[in-house]
Formats: structure tokens, C-alpha cells, sequence
């Protein structure tokens, strides 16, 4: 057996064994409140499709229009040729939208994470991350070769302690960074204080609102805005894959933090730019967050609803405060079959193991969609009581 063939092999038994093997599912359609799998329509539960922007007409009708004008692809990085005038315009909006001098647009929330990271930081930092922080957070820590201090989640104290202990180590910049609303768990970072922190120590600050974008704050602005800390935070970052329905990742900042990420961030220089199609429709969802703030409101309506039914049915939902509702099964195992029975009865929900989450906190995660009706709803709820009952979560 050659050396691929052996390690491959190896590992993803292992991975079999323990019950962390990821299957891939796959639909037949688009990610809207209903999905089809396998020609059978399940309740879809798992998706970051919170507005329903993802499926929406006018989006669509956005993106056809920009396909047609600019074709369907831009053939190079955004330093070389590939800034078309949609480009622009969206940062232009984004940065107004998000209450900053500027902003710019990457591939994706998972590079402009890695990228700004990276970008800003070297070997001689610190970076100060929440033990909860994305794993794109993670990998652009890694990457920098800087010093880092893990704070336990959300805690402020330990917070604190790493910011004193680093007075006395004489490094050159110092980033706190965390997530706006935690992934895996759906709960918001203590914005506030941290931001009272930063600023007692007089360090940088970086706020990744992947899941706040579209949901939290006016018009779904984010956290920042969600806590009246407009101007306070140094970097922003967010999404365009998720509520935005779309695909990509911005960083909102100054004039400067702009000018230094077009010249020092590597998957902006060394990666291509977007199609316009997809930067016609990431325009027209901010528009509508504008136009339709009914849309935000629903959200959060279905979100209280279903999340008040899974806890009335008595199952642990952590500490969610948003429309990510987490249901911890316990082990891998569990985890995977809360999954697979909610899966045989109508409804799709990942379940999420290790290494995404702790391996005694597996869990099936749930998100909910401001286009889901109450039968939809009703009827998710009713397979996780019948479920959560064969399985002893309740
Ligand atoms: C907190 C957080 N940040 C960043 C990302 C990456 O975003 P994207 O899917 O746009 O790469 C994710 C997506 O899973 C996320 O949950």
C-alpha cells in the first residue's frame, strides 16, 4: 500500500470508528425552507439561509442581469483586472451601511478572517481570541506565527489577565478578537466590556459578525451596532454567505485599514475576485435588509417560537440568544443519531461533532429561517419530542 493510500486509509476508519466521519448530503434544489433530498422534501434546519435571501427573486433577478452585463467570471485578482465598478459600489454601500470610512470585500467570511489576521499581525504580536472563536479566526492566528492568549468564553477576568500579563512582555501590536454571535452555540459576545477593555489597555480590536450580519442590530448592521458601539470597534468583519445569502467575506474599518489589506492581504492579492453576479446580489440583499424590515422581525419571531418549543419539550439548548438554537445530545454517537431519526422523520438537521464542538457537547444545530412557516416549524417540533423521546434527551 503506498503512503497516500496507507494514511488515508488509516484515518478515515478511524474517523468511522469514532463516529466523526462527515457525510455529505445533497440536495436536489436550492437551500430554501423545504428541501429535497434523495426526491423526498424534508424540513430544512440547518441552513444560514435566516432571511430567505439565498432563494429570493429579486436576488436571483440581480444576479442575471449583473451575468449577462459583466459575463461569469472576472479572470483575475482585484490588484491585476478584476476590480469591475460593482465591486466598488458594494464596498462603497458597505461601508455606509456598516457606519465606517470603508470596506472590502474577499471570497469569503473564512478568508477575510484568515487574510486580516494575517494581514495585520506577525511574530513579534499577541493576539487575544475567545477559546470559542470560528476556525477561520483560529487558522489566520496560526498562520501569523504571533504569540496568542486563549480567554476562557466570554470571560472577561481572564480576559483582563492576558491583557495585563501582556503589559509586561513588551510585544509589538496586541488584537483581541471574537466572534459577534458564537457559531456553535448562538450566544453574543459581552461587546461592551470587551470594547471597555481594549480600550483601558489600548489595544486593537476585531469583531467577526458571520452570524450577526442580517440578524443582529438595525437593519441586521451587527453586534457592533446591535450594542450603540458604532466607531468603537477597529475591524469588522462579515459575511455575505449566510443571512446575506450569498457568497463571501468584508472587512469594515478605516480608509487606511482598507488601503494596507489591498496591498498586504494575501487572498486579496493572490486569489480572484468575484463573479458579478454574485456582487450584483450581496447589493441587492443589503437594499432589502433596508426595504424589508419585516423580514428581520419574522426571524427573530420564528426563532423565539421554536426555540421556546424545544425548550418546553425540555431539551438542553445551551445558551443560545439568537436564531441559532444548538441541541446537545452528549457524545458523537448521539449526536449522529439525533440526526439520523430526525432526518427519517421529515426533518434535516446536521448534527455537528468534534472537532467543531467538544466531544461530550455533540449536538444537532439548529437555524432558524425567516421563511419557515409555523407547519414547518410544528412539524420539526413534533419529530424532536418523538426522537428526543427514543433517545432519552428528554
Ligand atoms: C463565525 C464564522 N466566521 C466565519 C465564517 C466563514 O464564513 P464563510 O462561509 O463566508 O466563509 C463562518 C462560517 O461558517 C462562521 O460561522
Amino acid at each position: 500500500m503506498g503512503q497516500l493510500e496507507k494514511f488515508l486509509t488509516d484515518n478515515l476508519n478511524e474517523l468511522h470508528e469514532k463516529n466523526l466521519y462527515f457525510e455529505l448530503k445533497e440536495l436536489q434544489g436550492a437551500a430554501a425552507n423545504r428541501v429535497t433530498i434523495g426526491g423526498k422534501s424534508y424540513v430544512q434546519m440547518s441552513s444560514n439561509n435566516y432571511l430567505g435571501l439565498a432563494t429570493d427573486p429579486e436576488m436571483i433577478k440581480a444576479a442575471k442581469e449583473a451575468l449577462d452585463k459583466y459575463g461569469a467570471g472576472t479572470a483575475a485578482v482585484r490588484t491585476i483586472t478584476g476590480t469591475m465598478d460593482l465591486h466598488t459600489e458594494l464596498e462603497n454601500h458597505i461601508a455606509k451601511f456598516k457606519h465606517t470610512e470603508a470596506a472590502l470585500v474577499l471570497q469569503s467570511g473564512y478568508t477575510a478572517n484568515v487574510g486580516v489576521v494575517t494581514g495585520l499581525m506577525n511574530k513579534n504580536d499577541l493576539i487575544i481570541s475567545d477559546e470559542l472563536n470560528h476556525a477561520s479566526i483560529i487558522d489566520g492566528i496560526r498562520l501569523t506565527g504571533a504569540s496568542k492568549y486563549i480567554y476562557k468564553h466570554k470571560d472577561m477576568e481572564d480576559l483582563e489577565r492576558g491583557l495585563k500579563e501582556a503589559q509586561e512582555k513588551g510585544y509589538g501590536k496586541i488584537l483581541v478578537v471574537t466572534d459577534g454571535v458564537f457559531s456553535m452555540d448562538g450566544d453574543i459576545a459581552p461587546l461592551p466590556n470587551i470594547v471597555e477593555l481594549k480600550d483601558k489597555y489600548g489595544v486593537m480590536m476585531m469583531v467577526d459578525d458571520a452570524h450577526s450580519s442580517g440578524v443582529l442590530g438595525k437593519a441586521g448592521r451587527g453586534t457592533v451596532d446591535h450594542f450603540n458601539l458604532n466607531g468603537k470597534v477597529e475591524i469588522q468583519i462579515g459575511t455575505l454567505s449566510k443571512a446575506i445569502g450569498v457568497l463571501g467575506g468584508y472587512v469594515a474599518g478605516s480608509k487606511d485599514l482598507r488601503n494596507w489589506l489591498i496591498n498586504r492581504c494575501r487572498p486579496f492579492l493572490f486569489s480572484s475576485s468575484h463573479p458579478l453576479s454574485i456582487t450584483a446580489a450581496a447589493l441587492k440583499a443589503f437594499q432589502i435588509l433596508e426595504q424589508q424590515p419585516e423580514r428581520i422581525e419574522k426571524l427573530w419571531s420564528n426563532a423565539r417560537y421554536f426555540k421556546k418549543g424545544l425548550q418546553d419539550l425540555g431539551f438542553d439548548t445551551g445558551f443560545s440568544e439568537t436564531p441559532i438554537t444548538p441541541v446537545i445530545a452528549g457524545s458523537p454517537e448521539k449526536a449522529k443519531l439525533l440526526g439520523k431519526k430526525l432526518f427519517e422523520n421529515g426533518v434535516f438537521a446536521t448534527p455537528i461533532v468534534f472537532p467543531t464542538v467538544p466531544m461530550d457537547k455533540c449536538r444537532v444545530r439548529t437555524i432558524v429561517m425567516a421563511t419557515h412557516t409555523k407547519e414547518d416549524l410544528d412539524l420539526s417540533l413534533e419529530a424532536f419530542k418523538k426522537v428526543g423521546k427514543e433517545l432519552g434527551l428528554i
